[in-house]
This record gives structure tokens, sequence and C-alpha cells, in this order.
């Protein structure tokens, strides 16, 4: 039998990136596991997260995983290396393919990242970005209130705007031409963060997703399946704690509803 793709975030977040991946590799099997009782990993020490990424490798491991995906941008700025020395199976993180599909959009060398505030202490985006090309100016600025705004579906409408207009002032500042959407949580309000950011730049600016960057970077990895033998994935969600509001948030993140899928609640 196949073995299933492993993707872990710090919370529901990621599954914007187990979205990106069904849609490209319908025929792959999933296990998306989502530490819902830990997260936010975005204010933590490197330490915590890094202690918290392996425990949700590790319990990836045990469902027979070929590769793993880690869909969290936090986990992956601070604990990536330390994830690829442990495993003996292909560990992707979000933030390499962000950056260079940063690098690829920029025509000005000026590209902005948002992200949480790990993330960019972490200052991996910028690591990352300069490995591809390091005559890029980077400017990476956190964009806390854009978590909570996305798992409430507040994603339009005055409030994103002015937390945006906020969080984007310093990139207009800097004339950026490129914005990576550093953070799982993001993609949901990319149509905003895009008007924002135009407005105050008073021209276009390309929006990078690192959840759609990272999809591109598995068909590196992924056997396509042979003709006709197609059939559909199947996914397995596991969370570490299974709140009231669950199927809303995460079929806002999944873009599905989220009846009839196989959904557990485990301790890590
Ligand atoms: N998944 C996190 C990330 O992509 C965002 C939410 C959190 O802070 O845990 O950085």
């Amino acid at each position: 039998m196949a073995k299933p793709i492993g993707i872990f975030d710090s919370g529901l977040g990621g599954l914007t990136v187990a979205r990106a991946i069904r849609t490209a590799f319908s025929t792959e099997d999933l296990v998306y596991l989502g530490d819902t009782a830990r997260v936010p990993y975005g204010t933590r020490s490197a330490g915590t997260v890094v202690k918290y990424a392996i425990a949700c490798a590790e319990r990836l491991l045990s469902s027979d995983i070929k590769l793993l995906v880690v869909a969290c941008n936090t986990a992956s700025g601070v604990a990536l290396g330390e994830l690829q020395s442990r495993l003996d199976i292909p560990v992707v993180g979000v933030i390499e393919p962000g950056a260079r599909a940063g690098v690829k959009a920029t025509r000005s060398g000026r590209i902005g990242i948002l992200a949480t505030a790990g993330t960019v202490a972490s200052g991996a985006y910028e690591r990352a970005i300069h490995r591809e090309n390091d005559t890029m100016n980077v400017f990476a600025r956190p964009a806390p209130l854009f978590v909570p705004l996305a798992e409430e579906g507040w994603v339009t409408g005055e409030v994103p705007r002015l937390a945006a207009r906020r969080y984007l002032g310093p990139l207009a500042d800097a004339d950026v031409d490129t914005i990576v959407l550093g953070c799982t949580h993001y993609p949901l309000l990319s149509k905003t963060i895009h008007e924002v950011a135009a407005e105050l730049l008073g021209h276009d600016v390309t929006i990078v997703d690192s959840a759609q960057a990272t999809v591109e970077t598995l068909t590196d990895i992924l056997t396509p399946t042979p003709p006709g033998l197609e059939l559909p994935g199947s996914l397995r969600i596991l969370v570490t704690d299974l709140p009231g509001q669950f199927g809303f948030a995460a079929s806002r993140f999944l873009g599905q509803p989220t009846q009839g899928l196989d959904i557990q609640a485990i301790d890590l």
C-alpha cells in the first residue's frame, strides 16, 4: 500500500498547505496533524517550538509517512534542520519555497515578508532569500493580528484593512514590489493584503503564497501516479485538541466542509 504524506502545523492554518497539496496531487494520501492544544507557536521561544515540532514529527512517523511537510512557518524557521537530521525521510519546510518564489517574482530586488514574531526573529526568510541571491533587500515584519482574524473568518472589511494598513506601512516605506505571506493563516487575507499594499505603495505588488510555492517544490520529490491507477487520496486529520468551533475554522482553511472527514483527537 502507498505510504501517506505527513503534514503538521501548530493548528489549523496548515490546512491551507494540505489543501494546496490535495489540489496538485489528488491521489496522495495525507495525514495532517494540527497541534491545536498548543497553538500558537509564533509567540513562543525557538527552543519550545523545536520541542513541539519533534513531538509532531514523531507522531506522524508512527503513521509510516514517506515524506514530512512542515506546514508551519514558525516551525520551519526554527526546527527544520533538526527534523532533517533526525528523520530518514525527506522533510520539506515552507520557507525555502516561499523565499525562492519571492526572489523569482521581484523586479526591484526589494522583498517584504509578513510572518509571526517567531519567524521574523528567526531570520529564516532573510537567510533563505540571501542563499538564492545575496543582492536582495529583505524587510520582514510581524503581523500577529492576522492570525486571529483569519481564524474568525474576518478577512475583508474595515477591521482587517486597518490591521493591514498598520502592518504594511513599513513595507510600503521600504518600497517593496513583492510580499511573501510567511504564515499559514495569511493566505486567507491575501485579497485585503494585496489591495491595501497597492493603495499604500501606489503601484501593484506581487503577493507570494508560501503554501502554493511549497507544492511546486514537491513536484521534484513526488512521483506522479501512473495513468489508470488514479484514485482520490484520503485525508486524515489528527488534532491535539478538538474545540467546539473546530469544523467552522477547519473548513475555512481547507476550503471544504469537514463533515465526513476522518478527524481524531490525540495526545502528544
Ligand atoms: N502556523 C503558524 C505559522 O505559520 C501561525 C500560527 C501560530 O503562531 O502558531 O507561523
